[in-house]
């Protein structure tokens, strides 16, 4: 025997105990005993100076900062000395200290860099933006391929840094909504570059308790429907409803401005027209992820046959072997603008197998919601607003994917769900602070969350709600329990616009210039501002009311009041939940 029982013990508990990196530096310890050095022996892995890493994220929903968050965890744990830093809290000219940056960054509106991102964005893009020679720097930006703009703002930022003299660690990375097994890779690819290991990351173990709360896209908590409460009547040109759904035993935790994910099921009868299209045999099994379903099933719950776009178009091309002739006979920037699966294949009919047509499809992924409850009003549930999308294009009647299949939900259904967090859109900490919400249409449902949390807490006043909708009569949503917190004194004050009551267009915006004066004092006094709602219109009409308010008041310029509410970003005071 080489050792005796004593030192034998000895090494059983050091194997017990010790890291992967102490093992490396114990042989070479004994290494360097072995060849007569008294002293400890530095091995390679010792003294190898690893870089500080800082990485920044802009997230608009969570996904960018999730991955950034796992990103770090695993350079921690590869002992990398590393910071994890909301981009919205980054000092640009910190960036001249900088060696090693990653950035983690997702797409919103059309391209548009998520509101986190936006006053470093505009430091980088500018003029005045640093010269990086000495930076190396890596992306991962999220995004959705559907948008022409795919991954937009990852694109830019990559180009900028090159610009502006950065090297790149690893080439960047443009991941599409089901982003998880991408961001593994290049997360596993980033910790090699920088700390010559490729362990995996503690981080990727899901345990016990933790497992059961971190209910996902791949993994969701089948929710009860306990409730559904029409919230528009007969005369309205809309259907919105409020839907409330059990989440008993589910172990989840949420705060009002958090997100929920719901996985809905296509439309049966689209599925239907779909495989009698393809004159495929809806029994027909197929594989996805080698798990074993039939065509219908495949086509009812797995996969995404609503949205197209060009690679779906060219893959199915390729698939039925099309010539650019046939694919000339077609309008494909209308189809990829207007049009579905079945519109590409009723255009242009070729055979094709049902292995052949699931390969081309992605997978059919979660709608988001804001959560119109507070948890601590309503425990073991969570309310939803909903607005059923439904209309018509290239002369057939569309529905929405998700909203039209929340539409046929009965009491007792099951709808498979997770929760986001979203830090973009917190009350404010400190609960005396003034708070301004915004909100068109669904916009309203995180409110009542909000209203719901305070009431909870017994707060009272300090809260100015805006508003809109088409008709008070038939559009009020949640109007009684409105008027119920404006009774009690938890809403101090609410500001309506129905926009088609009388011959002129009233909306949330001109509610906001209207009351420019008490606004002014409102924002002067810390009051913090919440919009939600419709992205493309009313969230930039808000802003520059907004603006008016603050030029008018405050007597500014148009840009200094720019830069006001930038600061109020900054501060977390103007925050947007807009889609
Ligand atoms: C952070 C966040 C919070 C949200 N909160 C809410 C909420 O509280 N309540 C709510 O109802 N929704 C909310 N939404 C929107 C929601 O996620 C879904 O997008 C919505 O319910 C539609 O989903 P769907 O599956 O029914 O429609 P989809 O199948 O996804 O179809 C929607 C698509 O149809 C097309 N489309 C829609 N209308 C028309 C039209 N008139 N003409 C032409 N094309 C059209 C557009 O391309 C649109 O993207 C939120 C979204 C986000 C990102
Ligand atoms: C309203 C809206 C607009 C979006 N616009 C784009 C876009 O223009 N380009 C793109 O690649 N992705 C776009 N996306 C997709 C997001 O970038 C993608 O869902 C990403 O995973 C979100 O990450 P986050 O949660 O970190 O914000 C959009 C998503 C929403 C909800």
């Amino acid at each position: 025997m080489i050792i005796n029982e004593a030192q034998q013990k000895l090494l059983e508990t050091t194997k017990k105990n010790a890291t992967n990196e102490q093992f490396i530096w114990l042989s070479g310890y004994f290494y360097g005993l072995a060849n007569g050095n008294t002293g400890p022996v530095q091995t390679d892995i010792a003294t190898k100076e690893l870089p500080n890493v800082t990485i920044l994220y802009a997230s608009q929903t969570g996904n960018a900062a999730a991955v950034a968050q796992k990103l770090h965890d695993q350079l921690a744990n590869n002992s990398v000395p590393v910071t994890l830093t909301n981009m919205l809290d980054y000092r640009p000219k910190n960036l001249k200290k900088e060696t090693h940056l990653i950035i983690v960054a997702s797409t919103y509106g059309d391209g548009e860099a998520p509101d986190e991102a936006l006053s470093f964005y505009k430091t980088i893009m500018g003029d005045k933006a640093p010269n990086l020679c000495h930076l190396s720097y890596s992306i991962f930006s999220l995004g959705d391929s559907t948008y022409d703009l795919f991954c937009q703002t990852g694109i830019e930022f990559d180009e900028r840094f090159e610009t502006l003299g950065a090297n790149r660690l690893l080439e960047r990375v443009d991941a599409d909504i089901d982003y998880d097994e991408t961001a593994t890779q290049w997360i596993n690819a980033i910790t090699s570059v920088i700390s010559d290991s490729e362990s995996p990351s503690e981080t990727n173990k899901t345990t016990g308790n933790a497992a059961i709360q971190n209910w996902s896209e791949n993994q969701p908590f089948s929710g009860e429907v306990l409730n559904i409460i029409d919230l528009t009547d007969d005369l309205s040109d809309k259907n919105v409803w409020h839907l409330e759904i059990g989440i008993d035993e589910s172990g989840i935790h949420y705060l009002p401005g958090d997100i929920i994910a719901l996985l809905p099921e296509n439309d049966t009868e689209l599925v239907h027209q779909l495989i009698e299209t393809t004159k495929l045999s809806a029994d027909e099994s197929v594989l996805i992820k080698d798990e074993k379903y039939s065509l219908k099933d495949a086509l009812v719950t797995k996969l995404d046959i609503t949205s197209l776009n060009r690679k779906l178009v060219e893959s199915y091309a390729e698939l039925t072997t099309l010539t650019p002739i046939d694919l000339a006979e077609i309008d494909i920037e209308q189809l990829i603008e207007s049009g579905d699966l079945l519109d590409l294949i009723q255009a242009k009919p070729s055979p094709l197998s049902a292995q052949g047509l699931v390969d081309l499809l992605r997978p059919l992924r979660s709608r988001q919601y804001s959560i119109a409850s507070s948890q601590s009003m309503v425990d073991d549930e969570v309310h939803v607003t909903v607005k059923q999308v439904a209309y018509k294009s290239l002369k057939r009647e569309r529905k929405g994917v998700c909203s039209n299949w929340l539409a046929k939900l009965t009491e007792g259904d099951s709808v498979p769900l997770y929760i986001k967090t979203n830090n973009s859109f917190k009350l404010p900490t400190d609960n005396t602070a003034k708070i301004i919400m915004v909100g068109a249409g669904t916009g309203i449902a995180p409110f009542r969350s909000f209203l719901q949390e305070r009431d909870d807490k017994g707060l009272m006043g300090n809260t100015w709600l805006f508003f809109g909708e088409q008709h008070f009569k038939s559009d009020f949503l949640y109007q009684t329990e409105w008027q119920k917190h404006v009774k009690t004194g938890v809403l101090e004050k609410i500001s309506l616009a129905f926009s088609r009551d009388q011959e002129e267009k009233i909306y949330v915006q001109n509610r906001i210039v209207e009351q420019a004066e008490t606004l002014f004092e409102w924002l002067e006094n810390g009051a913090s501002i919440y919009v939600c709602g419709d992205r493309n219109h009313m969230a930039k009409d808000v802003h520059n009311a907004f603006i008016e308010v603050i030029t008018e008041q405050g007597q500014k310029s148009t840009e200094e009041a720019e830069e006001y509410l930038q600061e109020l970003v900054t501060k977390r005071r103007y925050q947007r939940d807009i889609y």
